[in-house]
């Protein structure tokens, strides 16, 4: 896994990340969502790059509150999933919360995303509880697993 490159965003990302998470996601994140995480103070966007660095691969954010970090979205390329790229960008993405000095990192996850499920439990996060009814999920709803990663 030297191939690639994990960088921050950047505004000229912005098109080629939204088709990507477009395309990638059975509930994508709008140009908007991803412009406010490229712009706030609080989130810091990623991306995973060929080594070229003319491909991107994977879109992230991590939103900081104090001394925790809350994983908000990982996004990757409909064509690499399921090559290992989910858990290795998963790992320097908790590289950079561990150097912030962040002490946690949370997520939430939908119920039926057994593949975000599988990646999650298998790098070591914990399962803290379910949160009844949290998505809309076409007519109904459906509930979020919470899970987090300590590093104390
Ligand atoms: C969820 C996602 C980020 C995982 O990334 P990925 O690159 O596809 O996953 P990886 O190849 O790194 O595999 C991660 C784990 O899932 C397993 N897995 C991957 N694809 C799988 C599949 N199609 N069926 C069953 N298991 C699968 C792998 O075996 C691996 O488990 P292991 O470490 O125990 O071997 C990616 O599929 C994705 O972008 N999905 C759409 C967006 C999404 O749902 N994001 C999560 C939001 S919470």
């Amino acid at each position: 896994m030297t191939d690639y490159i994990c960088r921050l965003m950047q505004e000229e990302d912005l098109s080629e990340v939204v088709d990507l998470v477009k395309s990638a996601s059975d509930y994508p994140w709008s140009l908007q969502n991803i412009r406010e995480s490229l712009f706030s103070n609080y989130d810091k966007a990623f991306v995973l790059c060929s080594l070229s660095g003319l491909e991107i691969l994977a879109f992230a954010v991590i939103h900081k509150v104090l001394d925790e970090s809350h994983l908000q979205n990982i996004v990757i390329k409909k064509e690499e999933q399921g090559r290992g790229l989910g858990s290795y960008f998963l790992e320097q993405l908790i590289k950079f919360v561990k150097d912030q000095n962040q002490h946690t990192l949370l997520l939430e996850v939908r119920a039926s995303n057994a593949i975000a499920i599988k990646l999650y439990e298998s790098i070591g996060f914990q399962l803290d509880g379910i949160r009844k009814g949290y998505y809309p999920k076409g007519s109904g709803r459906e509930d979020a697993r919470l899970y987090s990663l300590s590093f104390v």
